[in-house]
Order: C-alpha cells, then structure tokens, then sequence
C-alpha cells in the first residue's frame, strides 16, 4: 500500500495526538487519585438484606449535623419507609440494588445516582427548601420502570 507524503504525516500526527492527549487524562486520573463519583464500596447483592447498613434502610442520624439514608433499589420500587429528612443538615445518601441497574434521582436536586447490583453508590447533598421531593428512577429496568418512584419529605 502506497500513502502519500502528506497522508503519512498527519497519521503520525493525529496518533501522537492521541497517545498525547489520553496520556494527560491518564496521568491526571491516577496522580489525582479519581475514584468512581459514588465511590467504589461492593456488597454481596444476594447478601444486601443482612448487610449494614442495608439491613435496617431508612434514615439514621449519624451526630447532630449528619444524617445518613439507605435505600435499597429492587424492580420496581426502593425500600424506603418515611423518609424524612431536615433542612440545612448533610444526608449521605447509600444506594445498592438487588436485581438490575436502576438510578436514585431526586427531582430538582443534584441527586442523581446510578444504582448498581454489588455496588454501594454513595452521594452526600444538603437541601436548602423543606418540601416534598419526588424520587424517581431513570434508568429503563422493566415493564415497571415508569411506576418505579417514592418521596422524600425535607422537614
Ligand atoms: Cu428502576 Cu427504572
């Protein structure tokens, strides 16, 4: 095969570019020590009924400024009696599933969660307003998907 002057000086350009570039991600990556944005904690998902903190979910407050909510993701619901949680304070949020990939959104918030089978996804968010948020799952996991939601009270 025959390449042009010019065709085998931008191959070696754009493939030193490439190697340059993903080079910078890499490195960048390691040297900053990137974890998953939900953390990188596992749990047996046969195993996640008898597994703390999943084993008694709902809301636990951990010291006066901090709260923490585990919810257990199945098709198609969470596992999540009388959430209420106060304004102004830290809720860490942990989120496993039992079956499929669903997510653990909470509408108008930053709260948007991949739920992974053997994963503990693990999100910490302050909500300003009390209210009645919607908890919904975005990830398609069924026939069921669409009535997969719960609430959340901010008090
Ligand atoms: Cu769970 Cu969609």
């Amino acid at each position: 095969m025959h390449l042009h002057k010019y065709e085998k000086i931008w191959l070696i350009f754009g493939i030193a570019s490439l190697v340059v570039f993903l080079s910078v991600v890499g490195i960048s990556a390691f040297s900053h020590g990137h974890t998953p944005a939900g953390g990188m904690d596992t749990i047996d998902p046969k195993k996640v009924n008898e597994t703390a903190p999943f084993d008694n979910p709902g809301v636990t407050q951990l010291d006066d400024d901090t709260y923490q909510v585990a919810i257990v993701a199945m098709a198609f619901s969470y596992t999540a009696p009388e959430l209420k949680v106060p304004a102004g304070k830290e809720i860490i949020f942990k989120v496993t599933s039992t079956d499929v990939v669903h997510s653990f959104t909470i509408d108008n918030t930053k709260v948007n969660m991949m739920v992974v089978p053997g994963q503990i996804t693990t999100k910490s968010y302050t909500f300003d307003k009390p209210g009645k948020y919607l908890i919904l799952c975005n990830e398609y996991c069924g026939s069921g998907h669409h009535f997969m939601s719960t609430e959340i009270e901010v008090y």
